[in-house]
Formats: structure tokens, C-alpha cells, sequence
């Protein structure tokens, strides 16, 4: 494997890109290719057989491109793909759901967790179940959360009606006293003042984007993997999506450090 490939990122559409921005934070000197599925979108409302095929798909793609390792950037694949295709694939695959919950299993003072994500991650238990493992004897509580990730995508991030949503999607965690909150969507980083502000001070929102990036770093350093050369930005970050080049492109220079200056449509369904 070469140390000086550049690292696959991939999620449903933009929200891993969430993912993406603290990857180049941590460690600036890795290279990215990041794979948008801006046609497919949204995964978190479709069967796990979907999000397995179309996941599979995407790490075939990613390795034309030579990647090192990949990171899954969405919550949703993460949850109902990323232990199938670790065992299919010959190349390291971490997705974001086992280092937020480290972090949050850490976090918990009272052992009362909040997890909020998309309904297929929520269905799918995972948090529970890699947390109960980590820590018996915590209480978990999932809430879905649907209305977050179109209210991101449309921008209202500091918006009334985003607001009034999330003051009723969070009542039932306020009323179980949890003192974690588990952002487990990769939206959601992007409403993290509206969380907080609910929320209160006291709770602690944990953001599995920060603690992925972290692990890669580990996984890196672990299999000697880590870039030794420098790029410039134009050099090392490239983008593709399934859809809506422009768009992409657009959201993506408003939230990462540097600007994209081109985004690539390919077709996904040939992979
Ligand atoms: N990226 C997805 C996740 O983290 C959210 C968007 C979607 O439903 O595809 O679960």
C-alpha cells in the first residue's frame, strides 16, 4: 500500500463532509478523495440491502482511485454496511459510529446517553448495542431525528422553524436526564449551537466526525501509512458525486478550509 494515496471518504451526499473538514483539520498533510451520493440521497430512510449495495458500489469506486484506507462518513452506512464490507474488502474501512461511542461511553457522568440520527441508524440499535458493550449498564435512548437532515440541506441552520423541530425532537431526552448527547448523523455537527443552546451547557455533545478523525490518525500511524510528502490543496482534495456537481461544489467551499474549485459527476451504477 502506498503511505502517499490519498485517504476515500464517502457519504450519502454532503454531511460528510463534516467528516471530511476535520480529517484535513487533524492532519493536513493526508490527501482526500471524497465521494458524494447526491443522486441516492437520503440513505438514512432506506433498507439496510440498499445501503449495502450502494455502499459497496462507492468503496469499488474509491479503489480505482488507489485509496489507502476509507473512511464510511455516514452514520446510516456505517451502521447497516461497514461490518459486511470490512470482511469483503482488502483494505482498511473505519466508519464513524465506534469512535462517537467511545467518546460518549468516556463522557456519561449519570450512564444516560442520547443518541440522535437518521431512523435507519436509530432502527438499526447500533449505537446501543456497540455502548452497551463498551460500558454495561448504561441507558441509552435513540431519538430519530428525519426533519434535520433536509432542514440543513435547505440552510436553515439558525432558523425559528429548526428550532421549534428540534425543541420536540430533544423533550423526551431532556425528560430522561441525559447528560450525553451523541450527534450520530453527519448533519447534525452543523446545527450544534441550536443543540446546545436546548440541550444546556451541562450536557455534552459529542461529534463521532472529531473522534474519526482521531482513529484515522491511529490507523495511519499503526500501519505506517501516514503521507510524507506536501501538496497544495488543488493537489490533494478531489470530489465526486452521483448528482448535482455545482451545488455540491458550493456547499462544500462554504464549510471547508479551503475552496473546492471543481467537483466530479460520475455514474455511480457503473461500479
Ligand atoms: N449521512 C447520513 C447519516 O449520517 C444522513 C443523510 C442521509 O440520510 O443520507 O446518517
Amino acid at each position: 500500500m502506498d503511505r502517499n494515496a490519498s485517504v476515500g471518504v464517502f457519504d450519502s451526499g454532503i454531511g460528510g463532509l463534516t467528516v471530511a473538514r476535520e480529517i484535513m483539520r487533524q492532519m493536513p498533510g493526508e490527501s482526500i478523495v471524497y465521494f458524494g451520493d447526491t443522486a441516492r440521497v437520503p440513505y438514512g430512510s432506506k433498507s439496510q440491502d440498499t445501503v449495502l449495495r450502494y455502499s459497496r458500489q462507492i468503496i469499488r469506486f474509491l479503489m480505482t482511485q488507489k485509496v489507502k484506507a476509507i473512511v464510511i462518513a455516514c452514520n446510516t452506512a456505517s451502521a447497516y454496511a461497514l461490518e459486511t464490507v470490512e470482511k469483503e474488502f482488502d483494505i482498511p474501512i473505519i466508519g464513524v459510529i465506534r469512535a462517537g461511542a467511545r467518546t460518549a461511553v468516556k463522557a456519561t457522568r449519570n450512564k444516560k446517553v442520547g443518541v440522535i440520527g437518521t431512523e435507519g441508524t436509530i432502527k438499526s440499535g447500533i449505537y446501543t448495542e456497540v455502548m452497551n458493550q463498551m460500558r454495561p449498564g448504561l441507558e441509552v435512548t435513540g431519538k430519530p431525528c428525519p426533519l434535520f437532515v433536509p432542514l440543513v440541506e435547505e440552510g436553515l441552520l439558525h432558523d425559528s422553524v429548526t428550532d421549534e423541530i428540534a425543541s420536540r425532537y430533544l423533550s423526551e431526552l431532556k425528560s430522561r436526564f441525559v447528560d450525553t448527547l451523541v450527534l450520530g448523523c453527519t448533519h447534525y455537527p452543523l446545527i450544534r449551537s441550536t443543540l446546545r443552546r436546548l440541550m444546556g451547557e451541562d450536557v455534552v455533545l459529542v461529534n463521532p466526525a472529531y473522534e474519526t478523525a482521531i482513529e484515522l490518525k491511529s490507523l495511519l500511524e499503526e500501519k505506517g501509512l501516514v503521507c510524507d510528502i506536501e501538496r497544495t490543496p488543488e493537489e490533494k482534495y478531489h470530489f465526486y458525486v452521483s448528482d448535482l456537481a455545482e451545488k455540491f461544489t458550493a456547499f462544500a467551499t462554504s464549510i471547508l478550509p479551503s475552496e473546492v474549485r471543481e467537483t466530479k459527476k460520475i455514474n455511480i451504477e457503473e461500479y
